[in-house]
Order: C-alpha cells, then structure tokens, then sequence
C-alpha cells in the first residue's frame, strides 16, 4: 500500500484549490455521515442564497474531484471571565466576535490517500476568518459545535488542532461540543 501524502498549509495549494460554492455545481462527494452528504447536496446552495451559510469545496488540482468541503457563518461567543483573562481580553461584554465552521466533511475516499486534510481545512477556516478581520470586520475566535452525536472523537480532532471547549456554551445533554481557536498572534 502506498503511504498516504500529508496535507498542510506548505504543500496544501500544490493539491488542492478551495473555491466557493456556485450556484449549478455538479456535487459528487461521500463521507461516512449521509447527513453531510445530503447537506451539500441538498441545502448548501440555498443557504448560501439566502445569506445564511457560504460553502467551501477543496478540490483536487488534477481530477477536479471535491476532497473536502466547509460551511461557515458569523459567530459570537460568550466567555467566563476566567476564559477572558486566559485570553487577555479585558473586556466588559461577555459576547465576542468568532466565525464557525457550521460544516465540515472530508470524503471518505480522499482519507484513504491523504492525511491531514480535515486539518487544512481548519487552516483555511482560519485564514479566512483572519482575512476578514484584516479588510471587514473584527473575528477573534473560530468556533464549531464538534458532532458527538455522529463520532465521539471529533472532539479530540479539534483539540489536535487548537481548538478548546467553551465552559459557558455547553450543557451536559447537548449532541455537540462547542470549542473556540484563538486567531491572535503576537508580535
Ligand atoms: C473529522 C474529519 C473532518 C477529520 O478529517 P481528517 O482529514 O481525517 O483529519 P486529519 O487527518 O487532519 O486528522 C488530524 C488528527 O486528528 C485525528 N482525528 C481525525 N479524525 C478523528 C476522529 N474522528 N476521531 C479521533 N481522532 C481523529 C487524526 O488521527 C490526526 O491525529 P494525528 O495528528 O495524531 O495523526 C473527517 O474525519 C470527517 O469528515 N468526518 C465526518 C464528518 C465530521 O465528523 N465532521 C466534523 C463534524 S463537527
């Protein structure tokens, strides 16, 4: 068996290119959760449309084939002050601005010949969310609801990849875990 390629953020755009989703893309992707295959299918587009979610396909540069894809939309979160100081944020409102990954999904067939694409996503996500605060508007945190309901181990998916849990955002019953990544960097 050939050893599997590992995807990062140095070779990431070598492999694949991250695009928009437009309206009359032909969708062909499966991962092991039939309901994020029937989301992209069947609901993205329309979200999009109606200014509730943007969708990300991660592409393949030479078949074209969708590898992974990401919904994103506007957050905001509430942090304890002991949340706040471990972030430095000497604030007096308990909501700060953050973008979630509303979706994340890498095809079950392009796992089998990479590694670390769900991580590069989160890369991705977290260069838009910068992005944005650099031209638009403030994003301090990307945030996501982990789906225990369908795999206990996203959470420690999300931790490998800096994300912690939010102790003011989840109740013991909940099917998802929501997490935070800090974007700041210091110079
Ligand atoms: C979760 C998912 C996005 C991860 O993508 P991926 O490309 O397999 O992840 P990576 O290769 O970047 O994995 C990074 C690390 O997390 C670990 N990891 C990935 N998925 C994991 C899981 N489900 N449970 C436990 N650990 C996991 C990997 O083993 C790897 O660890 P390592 O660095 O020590 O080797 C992908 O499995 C998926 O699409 N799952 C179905 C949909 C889903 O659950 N989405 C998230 C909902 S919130």
């Amino acid at each position: 068996m050939n050893a599997k390629i590992i995807i990062d953020l140095i070779n990431g755009d070598k492999f694949f290119s991250l695009n928009r989703l437009a309206a009359g893309t032909d969708i062909e992707f499966s991962c092991p959760i039939e309901e994020y295959n029937a989301y992209l299918n069947q609901e993205a587009i329309k979200s999009q449309d109606d200014m509730v979610a943007v969708t990300y396909l991660l592409r393949e540069r030479s078949a074209g084939a969708i590898a992974a894809y990401m919904s994103v939309i506007a957050d905001a979160i509430k942090l304890s002050a002991a949340e706040k100081e471990l972030h430095n944020l000497d604030y007096p409102f308990k909501t700060l601005p953050a973008m979630k990954i509303a979706k994340l999904a890498v095809a079950g067939s392009f796992k089998e010949r990479y590694r670390g694409i769900g991580s590069y996503m989160i890369d991705l996500a977290a260069g838009i969310a910068t992005e944005t605060y650099r031209e638009r508007f403030a994003c301090r945190f990307v945030t996501v609801d982990a789906d225990i309901e369908h795999d206990q181990g996203v959470v420690a998916f999300y931790a490998k990849n800096g994300f912690v849990r939010n102790t003011e955002m989840n109740s013991k019953k909940s099917k998802t875990v929501n997490m935070r990544k800090d974007l700041f960097i210091k110079t």
